[in-house]
């Protein structure tokens, strides 16, 4: 009997599990985007980019939505897109660097059951990628409001359900199987 219930318990542990959303989280330059299309693949699992889903939505850049709606309507938007994406299945997500940080947007992603896996990337790293610059980053102006940014912002990453300690010399492919390991062995989060 006390078996059944063990073994009943396990497949719920199981379906949970694989049920979970991984939303990874990080600072801008940090790799969110391309390691997300790498580890779903990886994984067999729908891929979804938040920044995608917001440039979508708006039919413009992130930059011309903070210039023309500001950076409040950007982040109203930015959780109603999270709100309706926990409730998918499985997925892989990228979010932008700044949804983790609301405490509301941490509440939906932990409610939903999802994993979620800071990329923990050293500042220098960070700061030369997003010199190289090229992306569209309108919270991105010098390395020293960036530097203070990412610091203000660390304790709020560092309260994901994974922390990816990385030095930025791996490939994505290490990266992506370090982040698979990572998940595999994480708590549910329900
Ligand atoms: C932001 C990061 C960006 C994008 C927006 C705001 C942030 O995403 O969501 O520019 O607040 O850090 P990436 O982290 O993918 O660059």
């Amino acid at each position: 009997m006390l078996g059944g219930v063990d073994s009943r318990r396990k497949v719920l542990v199981i379906e949970l599990f694989t049920m979970a959303g991984i939303f990874l989280i990080g600072f801008m330059g940090s790799g969110k985007s391309s390691l997300g299309k790498r580890l779903s693949e990886r994984l067999d699992r729908p891929f979804v980019d938040l920044d995608e889903c917001l440039v979508d939505r708006f039919g413009a850049s992130i930059s011309r939505v903070f210039s023309e709606h500001g950076e409040e309507a950007f982040r109203l938007a930015e959780r109603e897109e999270l709100s309706r994406v926990v409730a998918l299945d499985n997925v892989v997500v990228a979010t932008g660097g700044g949804a983790f940080c609301s405490p509301e947007n941490r509440e939906l992603i932990e409610a939903s059951g999802a994993i979620s896996v800071f990329l923990d990337l050293p500042w220098g790293v960070l700061c030369d990628r997003l010199q190289r610059g090229g992306n569209d980053r309108p919270l991105f102006v010098d390395s020293e409001q960036a530097r203070a940014l990412f610091e203000a912002r660390l304790p709020q990453y560092r309260m994901a359900t994974v922390v990816v300690d990385l030095d930025g010399r791996e490939t994505v492919a290490e990266v992506v199987e370090r982040v698979a390991g990572a998940v595999q062995e994480a708590p549910c989060a329900i």
